[in-house]
C-alpha cells in the first residue's frame, strides 16, 4: 500500500514535470488575413516563439470569421479541434455547451484578470463561473471612415446624421466619386445595417430589435425608416460591390475612387498597415447616433489531449492578456486594448475616441454588443436577421415586406 502510494506520488511528479518540461504547441485557428490583420497576428505569433512556443497557423480568409466558423465545426465533429480558436461573443458559450471548450482559469487566476478587465467584458469569457476564453481588444462597429481629400475637394465635412450622409453622398455621386465603398457579403450588409438600427432608433431601440428581439421593435415603423435607410444607402455603392472583401472596399477609399466606407474599426489596421495617417488622409467618426457598438476579439482553447498542447494553451492565454501584447496587437489591429491599465499614448485620435466613447457609453447605459460581429446573440437568432438584411439590400423588397420578414424569421429561429 505504501509502495503504490509512493509510485502514485513519483508518477504524478513526473507527470507535472512533462507537463512543466513540455514545448507549447498551438495550432491556432483564425481569420486574420488581410494586411492589417496579419501584421497583428504575426504579433501574437512572434512572442510566442519567443517564449519557446511553435505556432501551428490555420487561417482561413473570409472577413466576419463565417467561413472560420465552418471550419472549426469540420473539425471539432472530426473529433480533431483546433487547440486555440479566435471565437467570441455567445458562440463561446454555445461551445462550452457542447463540452469541448478547456478552462483556463488557473491562468485567468494567477493574472489577475477580474482585476484589469471590464465586467461587461469578462462576463463573455466566463462560462458557468470558470474562464473559458482570453479577450484580445475592443473594436468598436459603428464608424464611418473617409478619404480626407476627397471630402475636402468636394466640400464636404464629415456627416452627423443620416441626412447629412445622404445629402453628402449625393453631392458625391453627381461629382463622379463613389459614395459608399461597400462589398456586398452578408455580414458586411449586416454591419451596416446595425449602425442604422442604432443611429435612427436610438440605443433603446437597439437594445429592444437586436438584443432582446422584441416582434414590436423588429415590426415597428421605426424598422421601417431603417430599411428604407438601407434602400437609400444601397443607391450609394457601385455596381460591382457584390462579394467585394471588406478590405478592398477600405483601398477604394484608400485610393480615393470612394468617399466613405461603414465598418468597424479593423479598416483603421488597413489604413494603418498602408501608411495612412489619421486625420490627414483619412477621417474617422462615429456612424450618426448616440452609442456604441462593441465587437471584442477573443480566444477559447479547446480541450486537447498532450502536455505540449495543454503548455501551448496556458502560454497563450498568458501572452493574449498580457499589457505590452495587448498595446502593440491593438495599434496594428484598429482595435483598443480589453485591459483597462494599458496607457493609450501611442494610440491615434480614432482610438483615442473609441476609449471615451466607450466610457461615456458604459456610463449612460448605450455600450452595446454588435449583433452582426456575434457579440449580442446566438448564430441562429443572428442567422436569420442577417438573411433578411442581405435579401432585402439584394432586391427590390420593400421596407414593409421586411420587417415582416424580419419578425417572421427571428421567430422561426428558435
Ligand atoms: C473581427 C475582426 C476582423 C473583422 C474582419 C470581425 O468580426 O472581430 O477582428 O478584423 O471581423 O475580418
Amino acid at each position: 500500500m505504501k509502495r503504490f502510494a509512493l509510485a502514485t506520488a513519483s508518477s504524478l511528479a513526473v507527470l507535472a514535470s512533462t507537463s512543466v518540461m513540455a514545448e507549447p504547441q498551438a495550432e491556432v485557428l483564425h481569420w486574420w488575413t488581410s494586411g492589417g490583420e496579419a501584421k497583428s497576428v504575426a504579433v501574437l505569433q512572434e512572442e510566442f516563439a519567443a517564449n519557446g512556443g511553435t505556432w501551428t497557423d490555420m487561417p482561413v480568409a473570409g472577413g466576419g470569421g463565417d467561413a472560420a466558423m465552418t471550419a472549426l465545426r469540420a473539425r471539432v465533429l472530426s473529433g480533431n479541434a483546433p487547440t486555440a480558436v479566435q471565437l467570441k461573443g455567445p458562440a463561446i458559450q454555445e461551445w462550452y455547451e457542447e463540452g469541448v471548450l478547456a478552462d483556463i482559469s488557473n491562468v485567468a487566476e494567477a493574472e489577475g484578470w477580474d482585476k484589469v478587465l471590464p465586467a461587461s467584458i469578462a462576463a463573455h469569457m466566463k462560462c458557468e463561473g470558470t474562464w473559458c476564453a482570453a479577450p484580445v481588444n475592443v473594436h468598436r462597429v459603428d464608424w464611418i471612415w473617409a478619404n480626407a481629400d476627397v471630402l475636402a475637394a468636394n466640400g464636404i465635412e464629415m456627416p452627423t446624421t443620416w441626412d447629412e450622409f445622404n445629402a453628402a453622398a449625393e453631392k458625391l455621386q453627381a461629382a463622379g466619386v463613389i459614395p459608399l465603398a461597400h462589398g456586398g457579403q452578408a455580414w458586411q450588409d449586416a454591419t451596416v445595417f446595425e449602425t442604422v438600427v442604432l443611429g435612427l432608433g436610438g440605443p433603446e431601440f437597439y437594445k429592444k430589435a437586436l438584443v432582446e428581439l422584441d416582434p414590436e421593435a423588429l415590426t415597428s415603423d421605426t424598422m421601417v425608416k431603417v430599411f428604407d435607410q438601407m434602400r437609400t444607402l444601397r443607391g450609394f455603392v457601385d455596381e460591382n460591390f457584390s462579394g467585394r472583401d471588406w478590405n478592398l472596399a477600405t483601398a477604394m477609399v484608400m485610393n480615393g475612387e470612394a468617399a466613405f466606407q461603414i465598418m468597424g474599426d479593423w479598416a483603421k489596421g488597413e489604413f494603418l498597415a498602408a501608411g495612412k495617417e489619421p486625420g490627414k488622409d483619412f477621417l474617422c467618426a462615429s456612424t450618426p447616433g448616440d452609442g456604441y457598438l462593441y465587437n471584442v476579439d477573443s480566444f477559447a482553447m479547446f480541450d486537447v489531449e498532450g502536455d505540449d498542447k495543454r503548455a501551448g494553451q496556458e502560454l497563450l492565454a498568458k501572452l493574449i492578456v498580457a499589457p505590452k501584447f495587448q498595446e502593440v496587437f491593438n495599434l496594428n489591429k484598429g482595435s483598443i486594448p480589453a485591459r483597462t491599465d494599458v496607457a493609450l499614448d501611442k494610440f491615434d485620435m480614432c482610438a483615442k475616441i473609441s476609449a471615451e466613447d466607450m466610457a461615456t457609453s458604459s456610463e449612460n447605459g448605450s455600450l452595446l454588443p454588435s449583433y452582426a460581429h456575434g457579440m449580442a446573440l446566438r448564430g441562429a437568432q443572428a442567422g436569420a436577421i442577417t438573411d433578411v438584411v442581405t435579401a432585402h439590400f439584394n432586391s427590390d423588397m420593400s421596407s414593409q415586406e421586411a420587417v415582416q420578414q424580419l419578425a417572421d424569421a427571428v421567430a422561426n429561429s428558435y
